[in-house]
């Protein structure tokens, strides 16, 4: 439902990509948060993505904060590694930080659902009844994790994931576009389940798995990137921010 403008807490988007602007899309229809502006360090501040300025990077947040009297954010990078790099460069610079969830109006959350916090649940997806989703989770378009599913942090779901009961998804692992899953599955963490795949037995840790049925077709390092089309973008990006995170002794 939306709140009268003068009670909504204004908050940032971190990362002004496309899945930047699904989650301001998500943001803008829930109604419960006033978006100032994306951060976005890539960028050229000034620029404007969906009428929506880039107002610097998070280096300029003490600023920000004050300047926009900014109660929160979200961090909408879609690879699980890297936005897990800048929540801690986030908390580096602001340590007590409120990494808000959006829900999009037409995702359904079923009974006794427990969400932590930075995730972010688009059109379409559902969680059903005594699922637990910990912190800065992706639930993307049309997805649905079943009945007592858990999914732990930094882990994600890609549109079009349909799941059985009783997952439980490790941190970091990404479960790609249109992936099914029966139930009572574990998956472990860093791993990811490639695009179309149908998943009928239990997954360890770092390991690429797809096809139908799954199987694991080698090992993963951390890190490494796996949403296809910024593979090339996301490895310079990735060492980037690993040499920002090494001076800032994260
Ligand atoms: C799993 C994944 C990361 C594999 O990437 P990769 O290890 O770099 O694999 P490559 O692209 O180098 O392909 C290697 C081989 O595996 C095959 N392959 C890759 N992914 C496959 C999949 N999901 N199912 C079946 N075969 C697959 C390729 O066709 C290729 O076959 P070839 O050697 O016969 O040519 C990638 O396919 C994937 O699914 N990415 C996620 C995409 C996604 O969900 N995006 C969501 C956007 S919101």
């Amino acid at each position: 439902m939306h709140k009268n403008p003068d009670e909504m807490q204004n908050v940032i988007i971190f990362g002004a990509s496309g899945h930047g602007s699904v989650v301001l899309d998500c943001l803008e229809k829930e109604g419960k948060y006033n978006v100032i502006g994306f951060i976005d360090s890539y960028k050229k501040k000034g620029s404007r993505i969906n009428g929506y300025q880039v107002l610097g990077s998070e280096f300029d947040l003490p600023y920000l904060i004050n300047r926009f009297n900014i109660t929160g954010g979200l961090v909408a990078i879609g690879d699980n590694w890297i936005r897990k790099l800048i929540v801690d460069r986030i908390i580096k610079i602001i340590p007590n930080f409120n990494f808000v969830n959006t829900i999009h109006p037409k995702a359904i959350l079923g009974k006794d659902v427990l969400l932590g916090c930075g995730n972010v649940l688009m059109p379409g997806a559902i969680i059903n009844a005594n699922s637990v989703i910990h912190d800065f989770c992706i639930i993307n378009t049309n997805s649905s994790l079943g009945h007592d599913g858990i999914m732990e942090s930094y882990s994600s779901l890609a549109p079009s994931v349909c799941s059985g009961g009783n997952l439980f998804l490790g941190q970091f692992t990404a479960v790609s576009l249109g992936v099914n899953i029966i139930n009572g599955i574990e998956i472990g963490k860093h791993s990811v389940i490639g695009a179309g795949s149908l998943v009928v037995e239990n997954f360890g840790d770092n390991i690429v798995a797809y096809g139908s049925p799954a199987k694991v077709i080698r090992k993963r390092v951390i890190g490494e990137p796996y949403l296809s089309t910024s593979k090339k973008q996301q490895l310079p990006e990735l060492k980037n921010l690993q040499k920002v995170r090494s001076n800032l002794s994260i």
